[in-house]
């Protein structure tokens, strides 16, 4: 049975920590996985994880199982962190959250729940959009279309491109937008653009559904949310898929939750039971060690405090490296202008390389990054910044 199976290419994102880890070269710089990494270049457990595992361990009394939808202060505190109070009273029982394995989880949670609500929905996403959304909402049975996102040269938003697109999509469709911290493009919309979303999808009747993988890395907790609260107090309908990977340092933990809105509450509770049906079909239930953390920094107000601080730590080190790249690159004598980076938000940006530039970055300079030419800036430093910055100017010339 198995003789006719052939071997996939490795993931265009996960295969490249495979081979940073096979090169030898003493210099070689991983701009790859987007993963935090701190100025020795390690990617550190965080304080208040630390603090709230050691509690666990003292005080965790049973490893029985929690259930398909997770540990409900676990998805109680995620809704906290996305809608704030006031917002999440008004909300009321026409929202509902599961927590998920990751991220990913909850993108095919939610996949899914998409696909019972309408089989084969067409699904917009952003031209370009992370790597994994289209095989993983494709694999669901959801038919992709592409949205024009990304403007190369600009380096922005072709907002109205965009709009005029989202213009034509219909009701039973569903537009799929990142949160905050574009991936891979780290160009974000603005208010009035998120605005502007708002009003045709009122219009329309489609069904916005928000990746929110970088929550607290892009300008601040409550800032990098205004699209999703937004959406989530004018629209009838919304999904959102949130992870703890990123802003909690969890990666490996797989800590995530989808959250849905519907018009009412009899639908919401529905949508619970689809969601729960998914989880239990896939892998019965969520991991618990990562949500039990989350719950317990955000429940514990020393914990949370000091989690906030050690991220805004973490956010004004990315955005001081974007800084830091521009400069370098200038000082290296690169004429090209890079200050786009600088504008942009969150662990990435294109470096706007050809592919034969990223190739030679890989195979020469053996500085990795995805073939697309997005960087993970979190991963410099002051030990790889001279190396980077003559390297990329040496295959611009
Ligand atoms: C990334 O885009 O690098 C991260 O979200 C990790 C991943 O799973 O691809």
């Amino acid at each position: 049975m198995f003789q006719s199976i052939q071997p996939l290419p490795p993931d265009p994102i996960l295969g490249l920590s495979a081979a940073y880890r096979a090169d030898t070269n003493p210099k070689k710089v991983d701009l790859g996985v987007g993963v935090y990494k701190d100025a020795a270049g390690n990617t550190p457990v965080m304080r208040a994880v630390k603090k709230a595992e050691e509690k666990l361990l003292n005080t965790q009394a049973s490893k029985a199982y929690v259930g398909p939808t997770g540990f409900a202060d676990y998805n109680a505190a995620v809704a906290r962190m996305l809608f704030g109070d006031e917002l999440l009273t008004r909300l009321g029982g026409r929202r509902i959250t599961v927590q998920s394995p990751g991220g990913c989880g909850g993108l095919r949670l939610s996949a899914e729940f998409i696909q019972k609500a309408n089989p084969g929905a067409k699904v917009w996403v952003s031209d370009p959009t992370w790597a994994n959304h289209v095989p993983l909402l494709g694999s669901s049975g959801l038919n992709i279309e592409l949205y024009p996102y990304y403007d190369y040269e600009k380096h922005d938003v072709r907002f109205d491109e965009m709009l005029g697109c989202l213009q034509k999509v219909s009701s039973n469709e569903v537009v799929l937008l990142h949160g905050c911290c574009h991936n891979p493009s780290g160009a974000d919309l603005n208010r009035e653009q998120w605005q502007a979303i708002r009003d045709v999808a009122l219009k329309q009747g489609f069904t916005v559904f928000i990746d929110l993988a970088y929550q607290g890395l892009g300008d601040g907790l409550e800032e990098d949310v205004y699209g999703v609260r937004l959406l989530a107090e004018s629209l009838p309908e919304l999904i959102v898929v949130s992870s703890c990977s990123k802003n909690f340092g969890l990666y490996r933990e797989r800590t995530g939750a989808a959250t849905v809105i519907c018009e009412n509450d009899t639908q919401a509770s529905a949508a619970n039971t689809l969601l729960a049906a998914s989880a239990r079909a896939n892998y019965s239930m969520p991991p618990d060690h990562g949500a039990a953390i989350v719950e317990a920094v955000m429940n514990t107000p020393a914990l949370h405090d000091d989690w906030e601080m050690e991220l805004k730590e973490m956010r004004d080190r990315i955005n001081g490296l974007r800084s830091l790249l521009v400069s370098r690159l200038r000082e290296a004598g690169v004429d090209q202008d890079f200050s786009f980076i600088e504008r942009e938000k969150g662990m990435f940006s294109f470096l706007g390389v050809s592919k034969e530039q990223v190739q030679s970055l890989i195979n020469d300079y053996s500085i990795y990054l995805v073939n697309s030419s997005r960087i993970n800036v979190a991963s410099i430093n002051d030990d790889n910044i001279d190396y980077l910055t003559s390297s990329i100017a040496a295959v611009l010339k």
